[in-house]
């Protein structure tokens, strides 16, 4: 796992647009995972920069998203979807199409996890997956307790997921309980990682994910495991490590 800490946000953002726009300047038809949450929000912005600025190409890569609420409409504005469309993919030259999300309104939930995995593996599998982490250590939605070995799958939200997510929605009853998500082992199955955090609310998270040990009960343990992951922390997430260091 390479560790890098940068000093704030902003240096965040630039440090993880950079290594997205290394991987799409080497291979234009390169197949991102993307994330959701407050933390990627810098990074789109200055890969929309990058492309308006410095012609970064976004015309034949395809992106698969990491997770979907269930039973949320596309218009939404809580949606991943819409998310994405308001952050990115309305903001660079990628084509719908070459867009695809957890498809969580639909009826036949596995039918579609399943469609999900398959489409990812007929494009090749993920050259490039974007992470951010939850406090209590879910990727994508694998919350606490979930197989490493999943595919793509319906999962039911953590308490502590649903109380960190309420800040988005009116009040917390309003956030839905299910999502669908990529499972542990299509995370797993991308060639490289790159997670990002900030803040000191997650240092605790960061300290356990890369000193811990590997285990389902912190689901971000298994990347401990994965050959290429590159793990960027602004310093307020990084905390723990440079101070458990020194006293250690
Ligand atoms: C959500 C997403 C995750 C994301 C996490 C952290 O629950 N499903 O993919 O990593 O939140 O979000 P934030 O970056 O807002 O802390």
């Amino acid at each position: 796992m390479k560790v890098i800490v940068v000093s704030s946000y902003d240096e965040l953002s630039i440090s993880a647009a950079e290594v997205i726009e290394h991987q799409v300047r080497v291979n234009p038809f390169s197949v991102l995972g993307l994330a959701t949450g407050s933390t990627p929000i810098g990074t789109y912005r200055t890969l929309v920069k990058k492309h308006l600025e410095e012609k970064l190409d976004f015309s034949r890569v395809t992106t698969f998203n990491l997770d979907e609420y269930c039973n949320i409409e596309p218009s939404n504005p809580q949606s991943y979807a819409y998310f994405m469309k308001e952050n990115f993919f309305s903001k660079v030259n990628i084509a719908d199409h070459m867009t695809n999300l957890p498809e969580s309104h639909a009826e036949d939930i596995e039918a579609v996890c399943m469609a999900y995995e398959n489409k990812i593996s007929s494009r090749g599998g993920i050259d490039l997956q974007l992470l951010g982490i939850g406090r209590n250590g879910h990727i994508g939605f694998n919350e606490p307790g979930d197989s490493f070995k999943s595919d793509t799958h319906r999962i039911k939200l953590d308490e502590r997921t649903i109380k960190d997510n309420a800040r988005f929605f009116k009040s917390i009853d309003d956030v839905p309980r299910y999502a669908i998500s990529m499972g542990i082992k299509t995370i797993f199955s991308a060639k490289k990682i790159l997670l990002i955090a900030s803040g000191v609310d997650k240092a605790e998270i960061i300290y356990e994910m890369i000193h811990g040990q590997v285990r389902p009960a912190v689901p971000a343990t298994i990347l401990q495991m994965h050959p290429d992951v590159t793990v960027i922390l602004d310093k307020d997430a990084a905390a723990l490590l440079e101070r458990r260091r020194t006293f250690n």
